[in-house]
């Protein structure tokens, strides 16, 4: 596609593209708006080098795409509703979202977007990995693309945020942030979503489920689900699918819940990773 008010590079890896020549801490024109979301919905993953933006100019930037949403389990930071910080400590060893997802597909409507942006960045790791989802879907067999169109899962947060959750206990250890409050029932919730997603605006199928994620398969047991959830995580997780972000400060990252998986690495031990992160609602899993 020929864009007229940001540059596309795509050799950033299997997934995803940066976009430069367009300071996003500004008011964007409506032809920006419609560019950036073309290159967003046709690579999944969108980045941004050397910005530097307020919470609200963040907040701003990604109401450009949709209604912001709340995230039900950590309080924003003061100068804005829509905007989390997410925090490791030189001295916590749990890093928050260090396994393979999508963000918050255990809720109803899970946030379409996750716009993602480097306040503070270790002197080295603390990269982020993304995973074509769809592009795994299109090279699995069909035999089970089959079984898993056939079948539907149980998500629920109860894994991460539970009573027996790793955040939970991290946050009794003080590692993590410990507004829970309010949350503790919901975190126990189930919601049912197909195994496999049908984008709504692209018509793409991509795998939606991960192990934190999804409790079980509809009908089955956990213990019985665990090994699928395992296999799938490990097939599209392969580095021909994967591309590696290295965050600088003053990067930001804008990723497409619905067809791509990440996972941020916690291999920075000692040092400190400070990120703000905004929401933009999504609809309801086909
Ligand atoms: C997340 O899973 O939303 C956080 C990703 C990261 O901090 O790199």
């Amino acid at each position: 596609m020929a864009y007229q008010t940001i540059k596309v590079d795509t050799a950033v890896g299997p997934v995803g593209a940066i976009i430069t020549g367009v300071d996003i801490s500004k008011p964007l024109s409506a032809l920006a708006v419609k560019e950036i979301n073309a290159a967003w919905l046709e690579h999944h993953v969108v980045f941004f080098r050397d910005q530097s933006l307020t919470p609200t100019q963040q907040a701003d930037f990604a109401a450009n795409f949709g209604d912001l949403d709340v995230y039900p389990f950590m309080t924003a930071v003061d100068s804005n509703p829509n905007v989390i910080p997410i925090i490791k400590e030189a001295d916590a060893e749990l890093n928050f979202g260090g396994a393979w997802h999508t963000d918050t597909s255990y809720v109803e409507r899970p946030p379409k977007a996750t716009v993602l942006y480097a306040v503070e960045v270790p002197d080295t790791g603390g990269d982020t990995l993304f995973a074509d989802a769809t592009q795994a879907f299109h090279d699995l067999s069909d035999g089970l693309k089959n079984i898993l169109e056939s079948e539907s899962g149980i998500y629920s947060p109860k894994l991460v945020h539970g009573r027996e959750g790793s955040y939970k206990q991290a946050a009794a250890r003080s590692e993590m942030a410990k507004d829970y409050g309010g949350a503790e029932d919901f975190a126990e919730q189930e919601v049912e979503h197909p195994l496999i997603r049908t984008h709504i605006d692209t018509g793409e199928k991509s795998v939606y489920c991960s192990l934190p994620h999804t409790h079980r398969i509809k009908g089955w047991t956990r213990e019985e689900s665990i090994p699928l959830f395992k296999h799938l995580t490990e097939i599209c997780t392969q580095d021909k699918y994967v591309t590696r972000f290295k965050w600088q400060q003053g990067s930001l990252a804008m990723w497409d819940n619905r067809c791509v998986f990440h996972n941020a690495l916690n291999d920075y031990q000692g040092m400190r990773r400070h990120m703000h992160r905004v929401i933009v609602q999504g609809e309801r899993p086909q």
